[in-house]
């Protein structure tokens, strides 16, 4: 059976500043969904990471299906109204566009979707990451898909032998999507040539060369772009199927112990280490750091179990003890060098005013 797995993600706005959104908030989401969405999704599942929801929808409808988008469009609408009801902070903010046009792609919200012909038994893992960017699944990507030293399956099982087709997308061409396809392992130096830069190549998608089937489905918005200015980060979702001519669910999860720094953290303008954290956490230190949340389900006919939320385990207690050292090494140095992003991806516009002013005064000796 064909099958489509949509995540949609949206901020529309959470208690005590960009932290988390509220029971009320996620209740009034899951109703509708639950009312509007019968005879359009198999099932759904209502997740949040940070101030972020995330709504995964199973249908056979096919990706950027009209009907799907706007249901998770107009279900960010009515969580939106909760929002101001209740005076929650940032209320409808990555509902960027005010009328509904055909699919959520440039509106805001993020969005990451697998078509797939559904095998016997479907394993597969929804992340959700906040105060970060798309680019930061580029090394865990990288990792668990083309670096035996990550993934023993490459060198071991014949059905991932063959290696992964990585599409990457610059998302600094805005004009139209600038794609290019790589294969791991033959391409291997360009695929990292590009993917060390997380603020301008992100992948896209990644196909299994032996089955063709695709793996890997994330999010590549760039909120700034559409808006024009700061709106908040680009807070990215992915989908990841795992097991047989895929990676295991152990090999996708391992890169995530590095805690590798990416952009976003406070005002989405500095680098903090990635922390993975169970469903039950958020942000809190310097409005980070910057997280990501794991779900692994399995679908039947379309039909979710319940999920698994993986990094909630005791191995990650360190992991996380870890994380918290390499974030409070960093904030030692405040703005200066590397704590703080480069002049161009700083999203908030009141430096350019500054530096303005300040070029005026300096004199040529
Ligand atoms: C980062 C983030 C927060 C806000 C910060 C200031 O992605 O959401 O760090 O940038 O809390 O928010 P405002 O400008 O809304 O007061
Ligand atoms: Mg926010
Ligand atoms: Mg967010």
């Amino acid at each position: 059976m064909d099958i489509t797995l949509s995540v949609l993600k949206a901020d529309i706005g959470s208690i005590g500043g960009h932290i988390t959104p509220s029971e009320s908030l996620l209740s009034r989401v899951e109703s509708y969904v639950q009312n509007e969405g019968s005879g359009l999704l198999i099932d759904y599942h209502i997740a949040h990471t940070g101030d972020d929801i995330a709504l995964l929808m199973t249908h056979t409808k096919g990706e950027n299906n009209e009907g799907v988008h706007q249901l998770a469009w107009d279900a960010f609408q009515e969580g939106t109204k909760t929002a101001k009801e209740q005076g929650l902070y940032g209320a409808g903010q990555d509902l960027l566009k005010d009328a509904f046009s055909g699919n959520v792609k440039g509106m805001g919200p993020a969005v990451a979707e697998i078509e797939c012909e559904e095998r016997p038994s479907e394993p597969f893992v929804l992340f959700m990451a906040d105060k970060t960017e798309p680019g930061a699944y580029n090394l865990p990507l990288y990792l668990t898909f083309a670096d035996p030293m990550n993934t023993p399956g490459l060198i071991l099982s014949p059905n991932l032998g063959k290696g992964f087709k990585f599409e990457i997308l610059d998302i600094e061409h805005t004009e139209a999507d600038r794609v290019i396809e790589l294969k791991a392992p033959e391409d291997l130096y360009d695929i990292a040539a590009l993917l060390r830069d997380n603020g301008r190549f992100v992948v896209q998608s990644i196909y299994s060369v032996n089955s063709g089937e695709q793996a890997v489905a994330c999010s590549t918005t760039r909120l700034n772009k559409i808006a024009g200015k700061y709106v908040g980060k680009d807070d990215p979702v992915a989908l990841v199927r795992t097991q047989k001519n895929f990676p295991a669910t152990g090999e996708v999860l391992a890169p995530y112990r590095i805690g590798h720094y990416v952009a976003g953290f406070m005002r989405g303008s500095h680098n903090g280490p990635l922390m993975p954290i169970s469903q039950r956490d958020t942000v809190s230190f310097f409005d980070g750091p910057p997280i990501v949340s794991a779900l692994a389900f399995s679908v039947k006919e379309g039909k979710l179990t319940e999920p698994v939320d993986v990094f909630d385990n005791t191995f990650w207690d360190e992991v996380r003890t870890k994380v918290s050292r390499k974030a409070q090494e960093m904030r030692e140095q405040g703005f200066s060098g590397p704590a703080m992003l480069n002049y161009s991806e700083l999203e908030y516009g009141g430096i350019t005013e500054r530096m303005e002013k300040l070029d005026d005064e300096f004199r040529i000796e």
